[in-house]
This record gives structure tokens, sequence and C-alpha cells, in this order.
């Protein structure tokens, strides 16, 4: 037997901001029993929903000295799924209403995270053969591991895998900062180590240590290693090219499927979608104060509301999509000022377009499903769940070629017949408008052709089924078979 331990800011389904919930909430059960023994490491925070907090065992506690006091780590555990999740505990560190906001107490609190993680692991009763880390909140454990860590017997023969979901974000702050909250030496605060743009970095200290590097995309390892994607990291990556790989996402096909969804009114599948999904949209039009006309083509979008995400392109042509014969559905929270624009437009085109501005796992559910197509735009996008979650539900996605939207959305191809999705290439809110009005007539003017892109799009495989030997075959190498 295989041991990985996955170690995470978030998972699915106990606590989520966005996809990196998912993709930790639904990886690990999908890896192979029989071969692997796959375990889940995330904080307790305050925040998970009390209908988990109180299914947790407490499994042991201990005091561990972290910058100059001895702090209390608590270990819970719960079976999930079929998978064991452990949860560290510390109440001054995870309280609050979300597991992040203040980046500078989100520093602390996640490198207390990664000490806190290591010194539980000889506890538990288990050797996990492989950490896989996920993001800048786990960057640290890489170090450790080839630091403080390095000497115990436990930890010796541990390797490290660290997953890049987003690269924005890094865990950045002055060098004197993270060196205190990481406690390491000044050997570390160099460019070819944590040092970066002389400040100090978190995910780039993972990524310089880890034994293995792999991000969630075919096509975003290939950009990370160019300047516009790398966010300053593109050197490093291109010298680790050899040691960084795309593993495409996957979806759990238990929590999203049209056919036994509970949260739809017309459950559907790819055989009565013709006629079962559009009631789903009349009950959403009438839910949302819409003009109801299920014939109406609904756009949607599910997100959060940040530049990542291309929303500026959408507001720079929303006047103009709103003179179409549509309809416009946006479930996001995010930045003030999209939050702000989608209001203005639900206020301006009130029987047209309508902003949820909230965090709702229903209401994803009912647009995914209500919808006929899904605009995601993305300025850059590692992979995207939203898109893999759409085409499941037949709702045809609309993208810009990048990261995974760029693998996963295959442009529709009138000639040949082909094709799950439409997408643009530049990052001009005209080619997207373009875009979306040749869906428009594809949807209104060839009813039969769109019905046979639904088709390729509710047949294709978004599940983890080919992505999860990927990660096997990862493990199996690390550990050396
Ligand atoms: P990212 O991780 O960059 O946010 P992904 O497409 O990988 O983007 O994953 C986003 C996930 O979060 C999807 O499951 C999406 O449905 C969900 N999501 C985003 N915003 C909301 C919201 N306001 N309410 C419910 N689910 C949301
Ligand atoms: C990040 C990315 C998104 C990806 C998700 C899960 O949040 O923005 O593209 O799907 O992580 O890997």
């Amino acid at each position: 037997m295989k041991n990985i331990l996955m170690l995470a800011s978030e998972a699915v389904p106990f606590i989520k901001t966005g996809g990196l919930a998912d993709v930790v909430g639904s990886l690990p059960k999908t890896i192979d029993k029989q071969y692997y023994d796959c375990r889940v490491m995330i904080p307790k925070y305050m925040c998970i929903p009390w209908e988990w907090r109180q299914k947790m065992e407490y499994v042991t506690h201990f005091y561990m000295n972290y910058l100059g006091q001895d702090r209390y780590v608590g270990v819970l555990k719960y079976e999930h799924q079929g998978v064991t999740y452990y949860f560290i505990d510390n109440e001054s560190y995870f309280s609050g209403d979300r597991p992040y906001g203040d980046w500078y107490w989100d520093l602390e609190k996640f490198c207390f995270f990664c000490y806190a993680a290591l010194s539980a692991l000889p506890l538990l009763d288990w050797h996990p053969d492989v950490i896989h880390c996920h993001d800048w909140q786990t960057g640290l454990v890489p170090v450790l591991l080839h630091d403080r860590f390095a000497g115990g017997e436990y930890y010796r023969s541990i390797k490290s895998v660290i997953t890049i979901h987003n690269l924005k974000f890094q865990g950045v702050w002055d060098v004197k900062t993270i060196q205190r909250f990481t406690q390491l030496s000044d050997y570390y605060f160099t460019p070819d180590k944590l040092e970066c743009k002389k400040d100090g970095n978190l995910l780039k200290g993972g990524l310089v240590y880890a034994d293995a590097i792999t991000t969630v995309s075919d096509t975003y390892a290939e950009e990370i290693k160019m300047p516009f994607y790398g966010e300053g990291l593109d050197g490093l990556l291109r010298a680790r090219a050899h040691d960084l790989r795309g593993i495409v996402n996957g979806i759990d096909y238990d929590d999203w499927n049209p056919e036994t969804d509970k949260y739809l009114v017309k459950p559907f599948n790819a055989r009565n979608f013709r006629k079962e999904k559009a009631k789903n949209k009349k009950a959403l039009q009438e839910q949302f104060g819409m003009n109801v006309d299920p014939g109406k083509m609904m756009i949607g979008i599910v997100s959060r509301l940040t530049d990542q995400k291309g929303l500026d392109l959408v507001e720079c042509i929303m006047d103009e999509l709103c003179q179409d014969d549509i309809q416009f559905v946006v479930l996001g929270t995010g930045d003030e000022k999209y939050e702000n624009m989608f209001r203005h437009y639900d206020w301006k085109y009130h029987d047209k377009v309508s902003a949820q501005i909230y965090y709702s796992n229903e209401i994803s559910h009912k647009i995914y499903a209500s919808c006929d197509a899904y605009l995601m735009p993305s300025l850059f996008e590692p992979c995207g769940l939203s898109q893999l979650i759409a085409l499941r539900y037949g709702t045809v996605p609309i993208v810009r070629e990048t990261g995974g939207l760029r693998d996963t959305v295959q442009p529709y191809n009138e000639y040949e017949d082909s094709g799950n999705g439409f997408s643009f290439s530049n990052y001009n809110a005209h080619e997207m408008l373009g875009t979306i009005r040749y869906a428009e007539s594809v949807y209104y003017d060839h009813k039969r052709e769109w019905n046979k892109l639904v088709d390729r799009a509710m047949a294709a495989d978004y599940s983890w089924k080919t992505s999860v030997m990927k990660y096997q075959e990862l493990y199996d190498w690390l550990i050396g078979y």
C-alpha cells in the first residue's frame, strides 16, 4: 500500500472558496483504494459548518513551539466517502468567518499550519510516502522536509509534490516577515530559493524544493513558463521544466449529475434534454423575476468576480449584448466594481439580466442546468471547473482559449460538425461579442446543430477517470515503484 497525504487549505464538503476545494474534495476518493491510501489534512476552521464539525473525532493534541510560544495543536479526524480527513485545530489561528482575509495574518496562519501538519504526522500511526501540497498555503512543507524535519527518521523517505492551482497567489511579504514566519535561516533567502524580487515567497519555496511540480492543465503548464502568465516565476518554472507536468482536473460526477441533481426542478439526461432542460430555465426565470420564455437563449456565469475571469471584457460589451435577444444570469461574489457592475445591468435591463451577488451551491446547480450557454472569457485560467460542469449539464461553453479552457473546450466547426463549445483567442471584448453572436445565430437559426453541440458536450467525459491515473503514475514514480 502506498500512502499519500494531501495537504491543502480547503476541501469540499467542509470548506470551499473556489475550485481548489472541489479538487481536494473529489480527487482523493477516485484514487485506487487497492493500492493507495490517500488521506487529506486541512485546518479546522471555525467557519466549517457545525454539521461537519460535530462529527469530527478527537485524535490527539500537543503543544508546539512556534514564534517563541508553545501553541496548541489539536488533530481531529472524520471519514467521508471512504477518505480519511484530518483537521488541524488551533482556535486562535483558525477562527473568523472565512478561511482567508487579511494577507499578513494568512501568512502566519498557513506557516503555522505547515509546521503543525508535519509535527502531527508521527502521532497518527501512519506514515505518508508522498505529501501532495496544493498552492502557496502549503508551499513551506517541501522546504521544511528539506530543512527542519530532514534529520528525523520518520520524515527521511517522504517525497513531496506541489500542485499549482493559481500562480497569481504566492504568499509574498518582505523577507524579514517571511523569514520570521517560516523560521528559516538566511541560507534560504537568496534569489535561487525563497527570495523573489527582493521579497520572501512561500510558493517559490515549494516550487524549488518539491520533488515534482504539477499544474491543472497542459496549456497552463506551458503558459507559466512564459513571462505573461509566469507571475515572476517563469524562469524557475523553465528551469524545473523536467519536473513540471500538467494534469487536467476532473469534476465529481456524483455531485454534478443532471440526472440525479436534487436541486433541479426537472432533472434531465443526454436523451431527454431537448424537452426537459428548458423546464429548469422557465423555473429560474420565474424565481429571478425575468421574462418567462423558455425559448429565449440564456447565458450564465457562476464565478468569483475578479480580474482573472475576464469580467472587464463583459463590462465593455454589456450594453451592446443586452440589445440582443438573450437573457443573462450571473451568480458570484468578489471585487466590488464587478458586483456593482452586474447590479447596475440588472437594474437597467431587469427583464433580461439577473445579478445574484452571493454564494450558493444550490443556485449554482440551477444556473448550470438552466442556461443554454456558459460564458468564461478568462484572462488566465489554470484549469477551470465551471466550464466542465456546464458541459456536463449540456450548457454550451463560450470561452477564451487559455489554460484549461483551451484544453477542455473544442470550438464548434460547422463544416466538420465537431466541437462542444465556442472559443475566441485574443483578450478583446468585441472578439468575444462576435463569438457570443455566432453562438446566438446557431441557437436561433440552426437548432438541430445546436442540439448536436449539446449532445457532444454531454457525451464527453470530464470525470477524474483519466487524470487520476496520471496522479497515480506520478506517485509511483516518486516512490520508486
Ligand atoms: P476558481 O477556482 O478560479 O474560482 P473554478 O472554475 O476552478 O474557478 O472553480 C470555481 C468553483 O466555485 C466552481 O465549482 C463554481 O461553481 C464555484 N463557485 C464560484 N462562485 C460561486 C458562487 N457565488 N456560488 C456558488 N458556487 C460558486
Ligand atoms: C484555481 C484556478 C482554477 C482551477 C482551480 C482548481 O482556483 O483558478 O482555474 O480550476 O484552481 O484547480
